[in-house]
């Protein structure tokens, strides 16, 4: 026997309502999930931690500790970057590497001012420029901040930093966007290793190239950017961008190993494309130095 189901008018209108809530309710979710995971990627910073072995060390720098902050982009992370003033104050630094992208134009300046307000006294900064303050042309502008706040500004340049009698080098590479006419990285290794031979040599450089393009730069440790974590990060599969904005992210985030030394590669606090970040939030390097036996 066959049993024909009819329906009435108004039980179709309730078909059709519910339907037209449950299809509502789930594109609702996935927007609010959408929301949280950008917000997630944009405002909850990520603290990582690497410990760093070389032989260079000198015994009385064991434990030194290194906070990295790169490509802020004139982000807020915080009322005026207070929670990102705040974990880097709980790191307790020996020194704080600024690694550049920190703006690309003079509307940025208040929030690179008021991180610098927050971070001025924990320790010595050090600060190289990226490509974006170039490009953007605020270069003096950001310049004659870090300044009036006590930060070294290390453009081609090096120092010795100084702590329980022992010492080593700071150095700072300038970005090519920079002068035409300016010092080689390793023009400017090469002089440090004459006066320095066997001092443990920190380089500070914004790009993340230097393993492919220095692989034997005489120096000890190097911490970068520039790359932002590759934008969007999948499982598995790593950064999905690459810093030319094609598909492939390489050295864009975590320890890189060359000649005789490691590169760092921050995945930064900001952004300065179109696309958000996405499963990559705002990360603040600690990197704990060892000596190696
Ligand atoms: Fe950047």
């Amino acid at each position: 026997m066959v049993r024909l189901a009819t329906y009435s008018g108004k039980e179709k209108d309730m078909k059709r309502k519910k339907s037209f809530i449950r299809n509502m309710t789930a594109a609702a979710a996935a927007l609010l999930a959408a929301v949280c995971i950008v917000c997630d990627s944009k405002y909850n910073i990520q603290l990582t931690e690497y410990r760093v072995e070389s032989q260079k060390l000198p015994e009385e720098l064991e434990g030194f500790r290194i906070v990295h902050l790169s490509d802020l982009h004139g982000a807020e992370l915080g009322r005026d970057n207070e929670r990102l003033i705040e974990l880097t104050r709980r790191q307790e630094p020996d020194l704080i590497a600024l690694t550049g992208d920190f703006a690309e134009n003079g509307k940025e300046l208040s929030a690179v001012e008021s991180l610098l307000e927050g971070i001025e006294g924990l320790a010595p900064v050090y600060y190289v420029c990226g490509n974006h303050e170039w490009a953007g042309g605020c270069v003096e502008e950001i310049r004659a901040l870090m300044e009036r706040h006590g930060v070294r500004w290390l453009s081609n340049q090096y120092e010795l930093l100084e702590k329980n009698g022992a010492r080593l080098v700071v150095a700072g590479a300038e970005d090519p966007n920079g002068r035409a006419d300016m010092t080689r990285p390793r023009e400017l290794a090469e002089r440090i290793r004459a006066d320095y031979p066997e001092d443990f040599v920190l380089w500070l450089g914004h790009r993340n190239y230097w393993v492919q393009r220095y692989p034997e730069l005489p120096v000890d440790l190097i911490l970068s950017g520039h790359a932002h974590g590759g934008i969007v990060r999948l499982p598995f599969i790593g950064g999905l961008f690459n810093t030319n904005h094609g598909f492939g992210a390489e050295y864009e985030n975590g320890l890189y190993f060359s000649g005789s030394y490691c590169m760092e590669v921050s995945r930064g606090l900001g952004n300065s494309v179109p696309v958000p970040r996405i499963f990559n939030r705002p990360e603040l390097v600690t990197l704990v130095l060892e000596r190696a036996e």
